[in-house]
Formats: C-alpha cells, structure tokens, sequence
C-alpha cells in the first residue's frame, strides 16, 4: 500500500440541497407538520364568510365615498375621524345606529384567503388574540363597538324605510350563506387547530412553512510522523453558507423531530510524504468524497402538548452522522492511484436550539486520532 493512500480524509462539504433562506430572527412556527395541514384547511373552511357580500361589502366591497353601481348614492367623505362622516349614513341605514365601515386596514377586498388568514393573526396579535378573534367571530365580543356580526346575520343592512324604498330585491336580504353557529364552530376549529393559540409567525397556521438544519463539520487533522506537512483542513472555513449541506427536518405530533439526508462530502488536500528511499519525497493531492447518511431525532416544544407550557423552550436535536466512510483517489507527482477507507462507524452530536430562525449551535467533533481537532455546527433555517 502506497503511505498516501492511508489517508482519505480530507473533505469539503458540497451542497446536497440548496435552498433559499429566509426569515433569520423570526420565531420558529411551533405547529407539527399535521397541524398546519389541518389548520389551512380549517381557515379554507371558515374563509367563505369573509367573502360574503354582507361581511364583503362593509368591508371594502362597497365604497359609498365613490361612484359605484352597488350603492344608491355617493356620500361626502369628510374623512374617518370626523364625526360626520358616518352620521350621514343614518339617514338611509337609521336603524343601525353605529353603521360604519372599518379602516381600509380592515378591509378583506383584494385580499386571497391567505391573506386574510394572515390578516385575522395581526389584526388580533398573539397573546389572546386567538381568544378574541373568537369573541369577535361571536357577537363583536359583546357587541363593542357595536353588533356588526348581529347585522350582517339580520340581512338588513340597518336598513331604514328610507333605505328600504331604494333598495331592491328581497328585504332582509338573504343573511350570510354560512350559519351562524358553524361559522363559530369553523372559527373555534381553526383555532383548536393551531394549538389553542395564534402561533408566531404571521404565516404560522395560513401557509406550509418549511425548516431544515444547515450543517457544517470542521476539522483539522495534524498528522502524525511518519508524515510531514501534513495537515487536513475537513471544510474549508471559506465555503459559502449556500454551499453547505442542509436537512430538512420535521415536527411532529406528539413533540419529535424528525430529518433524514444523504450530505455529500468532498474536498481535497495536498499531503507531503517523507523521503521514501530510492523514490523521493512526494507531493501528492488527495481527492476526496463521501456520501454520509445523516439522520435527526430529537424534541420540539409541541403547545398545548402534555398540558406544559412551550414558552422558551429548545428544540432540542440529535444529529447522527452514520458510516462516515470515504474514497479517494491520490495524484502524486511521481504517480497516481485511489482507494476508498473502510466505515469508520457513526457519529452523534447534540444539539439545544432556540426556536428561532438563525439559531446556531457548534459542538466538538472529536475522532480518536491524535492530532485531530474538529466541530460540527448546525444552523436552523427556514426553506419555505
Ligand atoms: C356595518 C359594517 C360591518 C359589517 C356588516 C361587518 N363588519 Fe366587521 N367590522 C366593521 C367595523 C367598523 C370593524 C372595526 C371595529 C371593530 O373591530 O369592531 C369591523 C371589524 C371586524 C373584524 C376585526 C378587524 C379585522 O378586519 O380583522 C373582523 C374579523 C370582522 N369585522 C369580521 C366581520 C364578519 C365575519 C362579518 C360578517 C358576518 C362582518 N365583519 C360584518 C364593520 C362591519
Ligand atoms: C340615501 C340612502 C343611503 C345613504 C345615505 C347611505 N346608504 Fe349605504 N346603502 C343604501 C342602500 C339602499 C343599500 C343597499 C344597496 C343594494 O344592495 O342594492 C346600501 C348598502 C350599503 C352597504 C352594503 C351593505 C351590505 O351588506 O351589502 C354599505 C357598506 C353601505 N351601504 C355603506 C354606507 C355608508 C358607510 C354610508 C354613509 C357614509 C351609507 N351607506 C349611506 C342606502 C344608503
């Protein structure tokens, strides 16, 4: 056996998968991977109300400021914070005292259902928002600032005699396509859905949401005599954060997280051996590769699961690096030749994350080899 061919060992980690990245700070969305399925098609359920006419049309899907064929009149629009500007509705909508339109902020019109999934989490915030969102879906919590859910469910649009002559069609005009009590139902569930709970971020519970650990392994290896200047850099310290492998990874229900990917190594090193007799010292380049099996269990901190409370609590990850075995082929200047090393077994490390986009944890990577000196650190990022 030619000395070099003993070491295979140098590798720079290639991209298996790249994905873009997204999202660096942000809170981690704390739903399993079935609870966001089921969430999305919870809101899809809820949605149709939003988008019927009487719900729609106060808000945004009727402009009285503006010359529109689904109005009788334009009204003046002394602008939202002047107390004029709804008093003039009572003279046809009189038998609803507060009839008023929302902020354009509120207004569902233009928006997908995405959207407006996204819209009820900010516009009731995270802490009870999913509470209140509820009570609002109910009666406008108790009919502050005034019943709007009630009316929309009369079919009257406050709708005085005056109002009345000019309207035509069927008076109530037929109340929202969805019941009432499963339009709260279908509120309630989207929310049980998500854990009882409007998670952070945003679009945690409207969109599938994709996260996955990016790792790097570093190491140095001295090696020992017979061999001089023989250092093996394992991943140059200068690959680009988008070279690096990535593994997607999974919550599921019950607090696992799951992951499995093939992460492709490769590199190279230039290994000096001692003068052989006869032969010279040598100079050789190592190539390198190795297509390492890596699986990740561990825990996520599922809310509402086991009746504990998941604020600030880790992920907590197990990364296991199985078979690290590599082939090589080596180019001296004085010939050439490959060789593949046998399965130099598994590896484990642990890891404790924040659930946060960008959290980073670097643990030790010790072989038994004298001379060897190595990390690895994974990054948490979000893919989709
Ligand atoms: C008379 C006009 C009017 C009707 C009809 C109406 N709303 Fe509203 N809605 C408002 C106003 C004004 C606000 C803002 C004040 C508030 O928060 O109660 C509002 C606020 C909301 C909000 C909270 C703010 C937001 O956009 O996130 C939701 C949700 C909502 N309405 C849903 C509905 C649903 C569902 C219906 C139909 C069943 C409906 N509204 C019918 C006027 C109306
Ligand atoms: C001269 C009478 C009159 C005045 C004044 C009036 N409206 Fe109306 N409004 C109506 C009539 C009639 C309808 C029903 C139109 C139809 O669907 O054919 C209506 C419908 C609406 C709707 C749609 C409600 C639904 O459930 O579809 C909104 C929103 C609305 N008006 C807002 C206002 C606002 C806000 C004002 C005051 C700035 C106002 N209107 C002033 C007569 C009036």
């Amino acid at each position: 056996m030619k000395p070099h061919q003993a070491f295979i060992t140098q590798f720079t980690i290639v991209v298996a998968l790249v994905a873009p990245v997204h999202g660096d700070g942000e809170p981690v969305c704390l739903l399993s991977d079935t609870q966001t399925k089921n969430s999305i098609s919870a809101f899809a359920t809820l949605a149709p109300i939003f988008y019927d006419p009487r719900c729609f049309n106060c808000h945004g899907g009727v402009n009285p400021f503006h010359s529109t064929p689904k109005h009788p009149v334009v009204t003046k629009d002394f602008g939202f914070d002047s107390p004029k500007q709804f008093e003039q509705c009572q003279e046809c909508h009189g038998n609803f005292p507060k009839w008023q339109l929302p902020l354009p902020s509120d207004f569902f019109v233009g928006m997908n259902v995405t959207q407006l999934c996204e819209h009820m989490k900010q516009s009731f915030g995270s802490d009870f928002g999913a509470d209140d969102f509820v009570n609002h879906m109910r009666d406008d919590n108790g009919g502050i600032p005034a019943p709007f859910i009630d009316v929309a469910y009369e079919g009257t649009m406050g709708l005085n005699e005056t109002g009345q002559e000019l309207y035509e069609g069927p008076f109530p005009a037929p109340p929202p396509s969805m019941p009432r009590n499963i339009m709260l139902q279908n509120s309630q569930n989207w929310v049980k859905e998500m854990g009882g709970k409007f998670q952070k971020p945003t679009e945690c519970g409207c969109m599938d949401m994709e996260y996955a650990l990016r790792v790097k392994v570093a190491a140095v290896y001295h090696v020992p005599a017979p061999f001089i200047n023989s250092v093996f850099n394992f991943a140059k310290p200068d690959t680009p954060e988008a070279d690096l492998p990535v593994i997607p990874i999974h919550f599921k229900e019950g607090g696992s997280v799951t992951g499995v990917a093939t992460v492709n190594l490769a590199g190279n090193a230039r290994v000096q051996t001692p003068p052989i007799p006869l032969f010279g010292e040598d100079i050789c380049n190592v190539t390198g590769s190795a297509v390492v099996p890596a699986t990740v269990d561990g825990q996520w901190p599922q809310p509402g699961a086991s009746g504990s409370s998941s604020e600030g609590q880790n992920i907590h990850i197990h990364l296991t690096l199985n078979k690290l075995s590599a082939q090589a082929s080596v180019e001296c200047t004085k010939g050439a030749g490959s060789s593949s090393s046998g399965s130099s077994g598994s590896y484990s490390f642990d890891f404790s994350l924040q659930p946060m986009v960008g959290a980073t944890q670097t643990v030790p990577f010790n072989l038994p080899l004298p001379g060897f000196e190595g990390s690895v650190q994974v990054t948490l990022i979000r893919t989709m």
